[in-house]
């Protein structure tokens, strides 16, 4: 029997993964960069035993449904063909990730659970190996192997296209996630994304801008431009959302509230407070700041929203193994 714990958080992309190049082995069309977050994580544990009769997935306590689980069985299937073993395996996640925040968190989830396998089965792949396999569960997952700010680079085959580590975020600088609206995500990025590639006429240009953006965001990152690279965020997000809106059917994943949050931020800017915003594939918005203005930005944006909506993260850290004590506080034994 095998078994392990592990650690991961998720990020936020300041360059965006929009669009893959083969969806089969989540190859992205264009390279990405994120920043990763120490407040919002998920916790996951694998038992492997040659007496379980079945592949079994446990999500915040609820057995899962047979076409979850089979969704995570294909996702074992990566391992168990790598290090040739062929038990079911039982899997247990907890994501800490406030409901509130209504964030998506595949990119914690799948690189957490590849950080289990990974030691469970003993297979010691170094992080960016392991990027690799986390990939094959969500694009965003990639990039969640590593702390601070990581970039998936897209490399041109299944074992190049990985993160790696470009600075640690030790600066000062952090997000103020609005939570416009917690409920589930109407059109999911697997089709959005397929939808933008196959119709936008804008989605070339999304691209080639992606590429400029990820070397002009490198160099800001380098010289510690919290100004440029704000500026650059901000933009790429909009460019995303301007190719989806450009797909037949157009995609907009804007809401009232999300316009509200952005002109917010317009007017801390319009005060001299540097803060810049980015959005996924739903309406929530993160306010990139510095760390230590993020108080003040949740402040005035309290005048908007409610502060159950607001929630402030710094960078977070690479994944890591729970200790034993951790694991016992949810019943998890590693002995
Ligand atoms: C807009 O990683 O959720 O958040 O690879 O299909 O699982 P799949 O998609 P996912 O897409 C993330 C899209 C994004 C941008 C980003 O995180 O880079």
């Amino acid at each position: 029997m095998s078994k392990a714990a592990v650690r991961a958080h998720t990020n936020i992309a300041l360059i965006k993964y929009w669009g893959k190049a083969d969806e089969e082995l989540f190859l992205p069309m264009n390279s990405s960069l994120s920043l990763t977050l120490n407040g919002l994580y998920t916790d996951t544990f694998v038992e492997i035993s040659d007496a379980f009769t079945e592949d079994q997935f446990r999500l915040n306590g609820q057995l899962q449904s047979e076409k979850e689980t089979a969704k995570i069985s294909h996702f074992l299937d990566l391992f168990r063909k790598e290090a040739n073993r062929n038990e079911f395996i039982h899997v247990d996640s907890v994501n800490h990730v406030p409901t509130a925040a209504g964030l998506a968190s595949s990119a914690s989830a799948f690189a957490a659970l590849a950080g289990a396998l990974n030691m469970a089965m003993g297979l010691n792949m170094d992080l960016q190996t392991l990027s690799t396999f986390a990939r094959r569960g969500s694009g965003s997952a990639t990039r969640s192997l590593f702390g601070g700010f990581v970039e998936w680079q897209k490399g041109s085959s299944s074992k190049d296209s990985m993160a790696i580590p470009v600075d640690d975020a030790d600066w000062d600088i952090g997000m103020v996630i609005v939570a416009v609206n917690k409920s589930a995500k109407k059109i999911s990025s697997r089709l959005g994304m397929k939808q933008t590639v196959e119709t936008s006429p804008f989605y070339p240009a999304w691209v080639e801008s992606a590429e400029k953006d990820l070397v002009a965001i490198k160099k800001a990152i380098q010289v510690q431009d919290f100004e440029k690279l704000g500026q650059i965020t901000e933009h790429s997000a909009m460019k995303m959302h301007g190719s989806m809106m450009g797909a037949a059917t157009p995609i907009i994943y804007f809401e009232p509230d999300s316009i509200k949050a952005i002109q917010a931020v317009r007017e801390l800017r319009e005060q001299g407070i540097l803060c810049y915003v980015t959005m996924d594939a739903g309406p929530n918005v993160k306010v990139l700041c510095r760390l230590s203005e993020a108080e003040k930005i949740k402040e005035k944006l309290t005048a908007y929203f409610s502060t159950e909506q607001l929630l402030i993260s710094g960078p977070g850290k690479g994944i890591r193994s729970l200790t034993p004590e951790e694991a016992a506080e949810y019943d998890w034994s590693l002995t």
